[in-house]
């Protein structure tokens, strides 16, 4: 479903300002905007207990053109980001990017979650309007159902005069701190990914900000009335993004709502290590005596799981290239990275510098050279593909042969080459991950920018470029795939008949 959804959003937006596709990268935006609106409506609010209402009242109505809009904005943001959080922790739980040595990210988000709530409705609470009074009352009493305060923090709040200045000041400190701290975890979240997409294409940027202030300018964000501790609030209306703990506790207690609360941390917490269908193949080795320590795979692996260290084996080189095991998704990409994975090695068990071990480079060849040799007909098609977009085996014919790969780009150009040259198949298809949604964050790029001989290792130019066809289908593009395969045979049959009368061919 996931799948179809974003298709159709493919459809309106294109591959490449599919929101889907950048939630982490919005979600960076998201907090840029809310810090930036943030830092100037700062800049006019006052602390204490009827300043801090009347400053935000001030500003929204004298100077709705600019104080009212950023306060607007900084509200939509704030929940456009826990909307996108959302949407990317689900995303990542549906695809299974949560398992492995995904954990790590996965864990920082999860306390991401909990600190962008803090932060939204201590954010609330700075307004002192009816709401603010609505939620400050039941958090604090949520809380004091802990042992943690020797006298009930909500005592503070039973009368009119029980709060003073220092609760603003206090919150304010908050505000700033905590958003600090978030920044910081941001960091950490992605410190095992390599090339992280921290912003978004332009076009989605403009997009949002124009969404977000065509809200502010047709529903500006306003106050609930002053906050009153001697009386009720009554009825007031919720930001259901971040204050929907409040009206669960007006119908669960407050020991329910804690159980529910760290029910579903430590189970968000605990996912990555529940079973599943998971399979987990065995993570890349490095061959000291086939490494030359060129650094191909520390550029490639997408999850800075390959480093360098110097040189332990006396070879004349300087550095070579260590696998961190706990990082490493198996993806196979630094294998498709490595020179010496090249099929034009002579020995049949030939081993490269950095291997899969549940799917060696001489396997590899082995297992395609057997397929090709069995090919019959015209237009014979080797087609390469990944093992997480669409299942190429059911395309194998008598002259289709398919070979899928944890991802596309474990697959080093030298194979097309291969194949095309030395075992004289008509044509080949890489398939793999729609495009900007590669299942490894990196693999569509890097294969494509070999291909295009932008990045090591290149095609080489010697290769015939109209025999190669890149077609990118995710597992509900499998028709398409299908019907692409198809029009590329007729066209190699073009390309065949062509040559043929030029007398190109059959020499
Ligand atoms: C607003 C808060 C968050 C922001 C700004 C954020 C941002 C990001 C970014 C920028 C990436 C790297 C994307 C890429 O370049 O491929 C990422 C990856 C990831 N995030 Fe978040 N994230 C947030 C919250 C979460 C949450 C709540 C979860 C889940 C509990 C989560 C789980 C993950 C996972 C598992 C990855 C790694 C995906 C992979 O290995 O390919 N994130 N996040
Ligand atoms: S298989 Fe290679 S490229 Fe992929 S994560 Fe592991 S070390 Fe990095
Ligand atoms: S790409 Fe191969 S040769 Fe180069 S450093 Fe990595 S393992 Fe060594």
């Amino acid at each position: 479903m996931l799948l179809r959804v974003e298709g159709a959003l493919n459809k309106v937006f294109g591959n490449d300002l599919n929101p889907f596709y950048q939630l982490g990268a919005l979600g960076f935006y998201l907090f840029w905007v809310v810090t930036v609106s943030g830092v100037y409506i700062y800049a006019f609010y006052d602390t204490g207990t009827g300043d801090s209402f009347d400053s935000v009242e001030r500003m929204t109505r004298e100077q709705w053109y600019l104080g009212g809009v950023m306060r607007s904005m900084h509200r939509y943001a704030s929940d456009a980001l826990v909307l996108v959080m959302v949407l990317h922790l689900l995303r990542e739980f549906i695809l299974g990017r949560y398992r492995g040595a995904r954990w790590f990210a996965w864990v920082t988000g999860v306390v991401l979650i909990w600190m962008l709530l803090a932060i939204g409705i201590n954010g609330y609470w700075m307004v002192w309007d009816k709401l603010a009074q609505y939620s400050a009352v039941t958090i604090i009493e949520w809380f004091d159902w802990l042992p943690i305060f020797s006298m009930p923090m909500a005592s503070y709040f039973a009368y009119t005069d029980g709060l003073d200045n220092r609760f603003f000041t206090l919150m304010s400190f908050f505000h700033v701190t905590i958003p600090l701290l978030t920044l910081f975890m941001f960091w950490i979240h992605i410190m095992r990914i390599s090339y992280p997409v921290v912003n978004p294409k332009r076009g989605l940027m403009w997009g949002m900000l124009l969404a977000m202030l065509v809200l502010a300018l047709v529903k500006p964000a306003l106050s609930q009335g002053p906050a009153d501790l001697g009386i009720e609030p009554g009825s007031v209306g919720i930001d259901w993004f971040y204050l929907f703990i409040s009206p669960l506790l007006d119908v669960w207690s407050a020991g329910q709502v804690w159980a529910l609360v760290f029910g579903v941390t430590l189970l968000l917490g605990v996912l990555p290590w529940l079973p599943a269908r998971f399979k987990q193949i065995p993570v890349a080795e490095v061959s000291l005596e086939n490494c030359n320590g060129c650094r191909r795979c520390v550029s490639d692996c997408p999850y800075e799981a390959v480093v360098m260290r110097p040189r332990s084996d006396g070879l004349p080189f300087m550095e070579q290239a260590v696998v961190v095991p706990d990082r490493c998704v198996s993806c196979g990409i630094c294998a498709g990275a490595c020179p010496s994975s090249t099929p034009f090695r002579s020995d049949a068990g030939y081993v490269s510098g950095i291997e899969m071990p549940s799917l060696p480079m001489a396997g590899l060849r082995a297992a395609m050279t057997g397929d090709l040799a069995k090919l019959q007909g015209d237009a014979r098609v080797m087609v390469f593909g990944c093992d997480n977009a669409a299942d190429i085996a059911k395309l194998r014919s008598a002259g289709v042969a398919v070979l899928s790969l944890p991802c596309t780009a474990m697959l080093p150009p030298s194979f097309i080459e291969y194949a095309l040259h030395e075992h004289r198949v008509d044509g080949v298809l890489i398939t793999g991950c729609r495009g900007n949604d590669c299942y490894h964050r990196m693999g569509g790029q890097w294969i494509a920018q070999r291909l295009d001989r932008q990045r090591e290792p290149r095609l080489r130019g010697r290769v015939e470029r109209e025999r190669i066809n890149q077609f990118w289908a995710s597992s509900a593009d499998f028709e398409a795939l299908s019907v692409e395969l198809e029009s590329f045979r007729v066209g190699l049959r073009g390309l065949a008949s062509g040559q043929t009368e030029t007398g190109k061919v059959d020499k």
